[in-house]
């Protein structure tokens, strides 16, 4: 549980749109790890919204945002909290999930059969997603964008206070202060906003329960 949230009501195979439910079903064994699986199909729920008001191919970006963290699987976990959040500097680490997941992805892709013309601008997003800032292609602003927004949704929010041991106020504070620096597309900067005055609005009602 986090907060009030079971991890496992989270995540259903069968939601996920045809064309991709094997990638994701193959992906699923190196999510196992990070609490990447939920990460995972809310990554993929924010990239379906942004696709449909940003434009791109979801034949690119979707693989990509399905397949972006495949490579925490070959981080000892003991080892994970030093390559990512707010005091994650090991920039090896950091790299090294990136380049271990476009192997890994690659691998699932042409296990799938998936259509060989596009496979180099999938993995191209995979490799680089979080340690390049600027938006390399549509798919990859839109991939970076679905991968930020984890982060100010209902769950991500509760998962990254617990994590990083910050009070969810802090939490509020710090995602405000980053935000403007993090979102790539237009829709992706409107959702946050909205995300954020959410998270805040159910802060203030937390609050007003408990006086
Ligand atoms: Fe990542
Ligand atoms: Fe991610």
């Amino acid at each position: 549980m986090v907060g009030t949230y079971s991890i496992d009501e989270i995540f259903e195979l069968k939601k996920i749109d045809p064309p991709y439910q094997e990638v994701f079903e193959l992906a699923i064994p190196y999510l196992k790890t990070r609490l990447n699986l939920p990460h995972t199909y809310i990554v993929y729920q924010y990239a379906q919204l942004l696709l449909k008001e940003e434009g791109g191919s979801p034949e690119i970006a979707i693989p990509a945002c399905i397949l972006h963290d495949v490579g925490w699987s070959a981080i000892p976990e003991d080892k994970q909290l030093t390559a990512f959040g707010p005091n994650g500097n090991d920039m090896v680490l950091r790299r090294k999930h990136e380049t271990e997941g476009a192997i890994i992805a690659d691998q699932i892709l042409r296990k799938v059969g998936y259509d060989e013309a596009l496979i180099p601008d999938i993995l191209k997003i995979i490799d680089g997603h979080d340690t390049t800032r600027e938006a390399r292609s549509s798919e990859d602003a839109i991939t970076k964008d679905s991968d930020k927004l984890f982060r100010l949704s209902a769950l991500g929010y509760r998962i990254d206070a617990e994590r990083f041991q910050e009070d969810l106020q802090n939490r509020a504070r710090y995602l405000r202060e980053k935000m403007d620096a993090w979102f790539l597309t237009k829709t992706g900067k409107e959702l946050a906003i909205h995300e954020l005055e959410m998270r805040a609005r159910e802060l203030r009602e937390q609050r007003e329960r408990s006086s």
